[in-house]
């Protein structure tokens, strides 16, 4: 029998180090005590929908910021990443006649993984930095002691931002009579924003022959609203715990921090806390497949997290950068088929295409991240297998953190907006500018397969 707690008895990596053991547990008694951020029904629907995503029938846009922080929230940069996501949904489901599934890195995507434990700057040696939710960014002695307390302000401010979610997403914002209005000056002013505007131009007109069958937003709800669902890594297992709940309708447990959370790359383990905890839980989950990942250690995880094979519970996400991803992935592909192993395949093309400028940047090219994913939709057709969904960083913002794109930002003019908390982020133009490649590649898988699209289906 699983329990909440059996992780505790597991070698575990990447966990803080809390040297108040009291204050760590009344911060976990406290979170024990909060309300649920999502419902075991929400995640039964989202687990439903991976079915269908691993079924061919829809795709997954995972996306949001590498590390949300406590000093950078604001209800206005919350919207402006919505709005690139539901415009990146526009040009997916517009493109490729599918239905696309919305998942967004937000709403508790605090908890970073650390290549060290520590850093040192000058001979000072500190606590690596592990996300707000752990301690501050601040290189000094006391900030970078991990804090229980910041739990509890992470868990309010995910509770916040889900609120603001679904306000967003329900209230009439989503509305599709406002695609246009997803288009922000800085992107409707490039070319994939033009591009878009064309998009927008041709629902609207579709728009006005439904109203004229009589279906308008008033009385179709599918038209004002629009399902958004909530992930991220499940590091810090000191938060989630605290935040799994048993369902009272089914007796199974779920991680109500979040819909889908993931495994990272550095917490995979098999034996490990992090895998020890997520099997128990109901929720579909991710798992991140970096370059070094194996067939046999593949499907040795898999054996543990869906033992059951059922279809919507595993998304594996592929990231290994786009020169490794030709020889990495397949082998992984050939095991699952040749096992029967149902999981949605996506790709994460940002974490594996990491590189530092000669400045001391970090950041991503985005000829690369092109790359990668042509490379991961190549390798899956050649395998007779198909690439269900993208996970990337990215923000609304006009931010210049990855090189390339149509804006051409290089080494020179990446220092001009680089903002990010963590890992460097696409903005929203180059975020749009990868929907419009990707839909390309979905279109012609689809015409290639001739998979029925979803209208014809119905
Ligand atoms: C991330 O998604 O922010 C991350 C750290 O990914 P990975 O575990 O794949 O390195
Ligand atoms: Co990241």
């Amino acid at each position: 029998m699983w329990t909440p707690q059996d992780w505790r008895a597991c070698p575990i990596a990447q966990a803080p180090s809390y040297p108040d053991a009291a204050a760590l547990e009344a911060a976990e008694a406290e979170l024990r005590s909060c309300p649920p951020l999502i419902f075991a029904g929400e995640a039964r629907a989202l687990k439903a929908q991976l079915g269908r995503v691993a079924a061919g029938e829809a795709f997954l846009l995972q996306g949001g910021d590498c590390a949300e922080s406590f000093a950078e929230f604001h209800a206005n940069a919350l919207r402006d990443t919505l709005k690139v996501l539901l415009q990146m949904a526009v040009v997916l489901s517009y493109a490729a006649a599918l239905p696309v599934v919305k998942v967004t890195r937000m709403a508790g995507q605090f908890a970073k993984p650390r290549s060290q434990p520590t850093e040192t700057i000058d001979d000072v040696t500190l606590p690596s930095y592990r996300g707000d939710i752990v301690n501050d960014i601040v290189f000094d002695a006391a900030a970078r002691v991990p804090d229980p307390a910041r739990m509890l302000r992470a868990y309010n401010q995910s509770a916040i931002t889900l609120n603001l979610l679904r306000a967003f997403t329900q209230g009439g914002f989503a509305d599709l009579a406002r695609v246009q209005q997803w288009n922000q000056a800085f992107i409707a002013a490039s070319p994939q924003g033009e591009r878009y505007g064309e998009i927008c131009a041709r629902i609207r007109e579709s728009l006005a022959f439904i109203a004229a069958c009589g279906l308008t937003s008033v009385n179709v709800p599918q038209l004002r609203s629009t399902e958004f669902y909530t992930s991220h890594d499940a590091m810090l297992l000191n938060y989630e715990e605290p935040l799994a709940r048993q369902d009272s309708l089914t007796g199974d447990w779920y991680a109500c921090s979040a819909h889908l959370p993931w495994i990272g790359e550095r917490t995979r383990q098999v034996d490990g806390a992090h895998v020890a905890f997520l099997r128990g839980v109901a929720n579909p989950l991710g798992l991140k497949c970096g370059p070094t990942m194996t067939p046999d250690e593949l499907l040795r995880l898999i054996d543990v997290l869906n033992p059951d094979n059922e279809r919507g519970r595993l998304t594996l996400i592929t990231r290994m950068g786009a020169e490794r991803i030709g020889i990495g992935l397949p082998p992984l592909v050939r095991a699952l088929q040749r096992e029967g192993r149902q999981v949605v395949w996506s790709c994460d093309p940002m974490h594996g295409n990491t590189v530092t400028t000669e400045a001391g940047l970090k950041t991503r090219p985005f000829d690369r991240i092109i790359a990668e994913l042509r490379a991961c939709f190549a390798v899956h057709r050649a395998e007779g297998s198909h690439l269900g969904g993208m996970h990337i960083e990215m923000t609304g913002k006009d931010v210049t953190e990855c090189t390339g794109g149509a804006q051409l930002i290089d080494e020179v003019t990446l220092a001009d907006r680089y903002h990010t908390h963590c890992d460097p982020r696409l903005n929203g133009s180059q975020a749009l500018e990868l929907a419009f490649l990707v839909a390309e590649e979905l279109k012609s898988e689809r015409d290639r397969r001739r998979i029925p699209n979803a209208l014809a289906a119905e």
